[in-house]
């Protein structure tokens, strides 16, 4: 995301969670491109998904699904309907980690699910099931399905028909969502400065890794967490990670030819020993300014971890605030530049 660039919105759910319905009305509303996966493979395959699956195989549809998410992920101002199954795929949502996509997980339980799917006889893995076993196949799936979405969504739309949320029309959520897409949009054309936060190896194992150490939430919510932290300082947030060092030295140098105006950099482990992010860092200083952040208290932990072989090539280092670090550290970026303006 550089300045003047929309980011996309990709939408989540179940089938019958309203993917395609809504995300079609969204874009037409705020004035964006739409892409629904299933139907953008089915179009560029020839045929319907059922018949991807039972002549290519379900292998081929994923490694299809996984290519063109890959290129979706690489695209501006888009709201882009992922298949139901897609963020289940390891490679897919490491894919949605990787590049910090925004993702808007419509939730919905499988009463509502399998009242608006009662008539829809498109669906083939309900295909042939009495009402009683597509009740129960609707269920078992979506419990399946669910902590695959709670990996990935940086936002959730409760749509329930049951307990306490309402269940809310479409025309309903596409206003609510239009409002927030056009806010979001105005922010993207008031914003005065593009940061790249680079997260390093393990990052996005937040909420697994380690919880006394890095707390329970996930990497998904520290994106949502550090984009809207960004925009309250006039920034345009792209986040990226990787595990591996030699992809992190890669974004470095995208920055500086991409003129991206700031970096905020969790090396992970690589602080403690990576000369070669050092020198990547070192090589950019003079005209990128990064800040070096960290979750926990890296002096109040084991030994190795109280050196940082980044700090000295960094204007500064923000530790032990959890996600709060990483607004700290916007706010660093922001003196720095009102001082150097
Ligand atoms: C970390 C601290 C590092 O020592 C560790 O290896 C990490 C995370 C932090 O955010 O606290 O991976 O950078």
């Amino acid at each position: 995301m550089n300045k003047g660039q929309e980011e996309n919105l990709f939408l989540m759910g179940f089938m019958g969670s309203g993917k395609t319905t809504i995300g079609q009305k969204l874009a037409n509303a705020c004035g964006k491109k739409f892409c629904d996966m299933d139907q953008e493979l089915e179009k560029r395959e020839g045929r319907s998904v059922s018949q991807i699956f039972a002549e290519k195989g379900e292998a081929y549809f994923r490694e299809k699904e996984t290519e063109l998410l890959a290129e979706l992920l690489l695209k501006q101002g888009h709201i882009i309907a992922l298949g139901g199954g897609t963020p289940v795929q390891t490679a897919n949502s490491r894919l949605l980690q990787k590049y910090g996509a925004r993702v808007l997980w419509l939730d919905a339980d499988a009463e509502a699910i399998y009242r608006r799917l009662a008539c829809d006889h498109t669906r083939p893995l309900l295909e042939g099931l009495t009402d009683q076993e597509k009740y129960n196949k609707i269920a078992a799936l979506l419990a399946q399905r669910k902590p695959w979405y709670a990996w990935v969504a940086t936002q959730k739309w409760e749509n329930q028909s049951m307990g306490e949320a309402k269940e809310y029309t479409i025309e309903e959520t596409v206003e609510n969502l239009a409002e927030q897409e056009r806010k979001i949009q105005e922010q993207e054309a008031a914003a005065c400065k593009t940061i790249w936060v680079l997260n390093g190896p393990n990052l996005n194992f937040l909420g697994i890794r380690e919880p006394a150490v890095y707390g329970t939430e996930n990497y998904a919510a520290l994106v949502a967490y550090v984009k809207e932290a960004g925009i309250s300082y006039g920034f345009t947030v792209r986040c990226l990670q990787s595990n591996y060092e030699g992809e992190l030295v890669d974004w470095i140098q995208d920055a500086y030819r991409e003129g991206v105006d700031g970096l905020v950099i969790n090396p992970g482990a690589l602080t403690h020993y990576s000369y070669t992010l050092r020198d990547a860092l070192a090589s950019v200083a003079e005209r990128l300014p990064a800040v070096e952040v960290h979750l926990s208290e890296i002096q109040e932990r084991e030994e190795f971890r109280h050196i940082s072989v980044t700090r000295p090539v960094c204007i500064d280092q923000v530790s032990g605030l959890g996600f709060a670090s990483y607004e700290a550290a916007f706010a660093r970026l922001a003196e720095f530049f009102k001082k150097n303006s």
